[in-house]
């Protein structure tokens, strides 16, 4: 009675068509571990081929944003609707990069999970302390602020279909160092005892929750094999599909 496990890995600004397509068809034959639940979301421009080599696969495709509203004069934006007609169906939300660089905020986050939820997609809501955060020990007071702000308003029957990834700040890039897994490990329960709270008395919902952050294969196990910890989220150890395939064997 083994916890499945996500893995999944998001290109961020990387590959363009021709390259997403060939990785795509790199992947398409994989077959994960039993319990293993991965996915892979490409840019926005290549969501349609990717979810089409991987019709058959049992990979998920996921786009990395999108807007709240299903259509209209929102020049450069793209919907719900148009990212599950390319054959995905997750899409990461309110990731860090997109608060710092693009204004992002738990507000508008909150909107874009709500819209998601109403195309059927599942949400990947994306939460991090920054730095400044962390060394001044408020780390689960913002954890906790953007995850009850993400889900406000979220029926107990959609929560089935929502997943969050802790990711420090801190961790993400070249520059970052990933966290502790016993830091992770404490992060988790608290945000566990959050998840329960909104979710209804006696309800049964585990929503998964994944940590992101410089995950390699060297600590990849580290993170998975803590209790309140159900996957995670790669960035560049996971782009080339020999080492993301690996990543996802080392996990059972
Ligand atoms: O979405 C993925 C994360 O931002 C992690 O990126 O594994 O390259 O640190 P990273």
């Amino acid at each position: 009675n083994q916890k499945s496990i996500w893995v999944g890995t998001n290109w961020k600004m990387n590959k363009g068509p021709a390259e997403a397509i060939a990785d795509a068809r790199a992947l398409a034959f994989f077959r994960p571990p039993e319990g293993v639940r991965c996915f892979l979301a490409p840019p926005a421009t290549s969501l349609r081929d990717v979810g089409a080599v991987l019709q058959d696969s049992p990979l998920m495709v996921g786009a990395q944003n999108m807007y709240w509203e299903d259509n209209g004069a929102w020049t450069g934006e793209i919907s719900a609707p148009m990212i599950a007609e390319c054959g995905a169906s997750i899409v990461v939300l309110g990731h860090s990069e997109r608060r710092q660089h693009f204004g992002e905020t738990d507000w508008t986050v909150n909107l874009k999970v709500r819209a998601a939820l109403r195309h059927g997609l599942r949400p990947l809501i994306c939460i991090g302390d920054t730095l400044d955060e962390y060394e001044f020990g408020v780390s689960q007071e913002t954890l906790a602020r953007q995850t009850k702000i993400a889900l406000h308003g979220v029926s107990q029957e959609d929560l089935e279909r929502v997943l969050v990834v802790y990711e420090p700040v801190w961790a993400i890039g070249s520059a970052g160092r990933p966290a502790e897994p016993a830091f992770v490990s404490q992060i988790h329960t608290t945000l566990r005892g959050v998840v329960k709270e909104i979710a209804m008395q006696g309800s049964s919902v585990r929503i998964p929750l994944l940590y992101g952050g410089s995950v390699s294969r060297g600590n990849i196990r580290d993170y998975v094999a803590l209790p309140d910890v159900d996957g995670v989220l790669i960035g560049r150890a996971g782009w080339n599909p020999a080492d993301f395939m690996d990543l996802v064997e080392s996990v059972r």
